[in-house]
């Protein structure tokens, strides 16, 4: 049971992709954030997620890039086997990034295997239901690595998906959704990512398939929800989505923290006696 505010003991047993799966229409629903390190993820599996996404988000969030285009496969390995050291208890997932899956099964199989063989994640994150996708889901799922699929607004496509971020809209993009929510899953993913659909859409496709579905931009319906931990610490406070809440303000406390450091030392007041040895 809870010992803090939600959080499980510090022994509680490590998610696994059963667990995930058991969340399938559960009153528990899931909770994903990202990390990037193996401090935040240290500091997020302590407060009790169930999966900690180490996003390709890593590349706009962190390393100041527009797009998530050009992160790389080493990238995010080496993002991924720090957020693995932080994390006792939570599943981990990686995002495999652009290019790393689409070309060829065969690709898709090696590099996948890379990112479980050197950063010790649990498990991958493809994004889109295309046929190059569903079929590389099906060859990496194939040989025992778990996926977790991402449809609705998937960055890695974002030169593709027009002016508004809000996919499927209409009743023909909403269908070829749910076909394509379908077909991930007969290719074997565990869970799949709903990002900025309507709430109608994102409610159809969770009840078209029999994997858990997590919202980001969504609405309340899907098995569980998804945010990007930097975007709701207030730490990325350039990003101010309409779907987005805020439960913190670091940017402020960060940027009052450096100015009164640097008050403290021009006035003489840091380091003080209390302070030194
Ligand atoms: O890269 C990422 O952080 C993601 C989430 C927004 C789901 O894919």
């Amino acid at each position: 049971m809870s010992s803090e505010g939600g959080a499980p003991p510090s022994s509680a047993k490590r998610v696994g992709i059963r667990d995930v799966r058991a969340r399938k229409n559960s009153a528990e629903k899931l909770i994903v954030l990202t990390a990037y390190d193996a401090l935040f993820a240290r500091l997020i599996d302590e407060s009790g997620v169930d999966i900690v996404l180490v996003g390709d988000s890593a590349g706009t969030v962190l390393l100041g890039y527009d797009t998530t285009i050009p992160v790389t496969l080493d990238q995010m390995i080496h993002h991924a086997s720090a957020a693995r050291r932080g994390v006792k208890r939570a599943l981990v997932t990686v995002d495999m990034p652009f290019l790393t899956y689409q070309v060829s099964a065969e690709q898709a199989v090696t590099n996948c295997g890379r990112v479980m063989q050197e950063s010790g994640a649990d498990s991958v994150k493809l994004e889109g239901g295309s046929a190059e996708v569903v079929r590389a889901v099906r060859a990496v799922t194939g040989v025992g690595i778990p996926v977790m699929g991402h449809l609705g607004y998937t960055p890695q496509s974002e030169h593709a998906l027009g002016r508004s971020r809000v996919q499927a809209r209409d009743d023909r993009d909403a269908l070829a959704l749910v076909e394509h929510a379908k077909r991930l899953e007969d290719a074997g993913v565990f869970s799949i990512v709903l990002e900025l659909i309507p709430r109608t859409v994102a409610r159809a496709v969770t009840q078209a398939v029999s994997v858990p579905t997590i919202g980001i931009g969504a609405g309340a319906d899907c098995d569980g929800q998804v945010l990007v931990l930097h975007d709701m610490l207030g730490l990325n406070d350039r990003f101010t989505p309409k779907f987005l809440k805020r439960y913190a303000t670091l940017a402020d406390d960060v940027r009052s923290a450096v100015r009164r450091f640097g008050d403290d030392v021009r006035a003489g007041r840091y380091p003080d006696d209390d302070h030194s040895f």
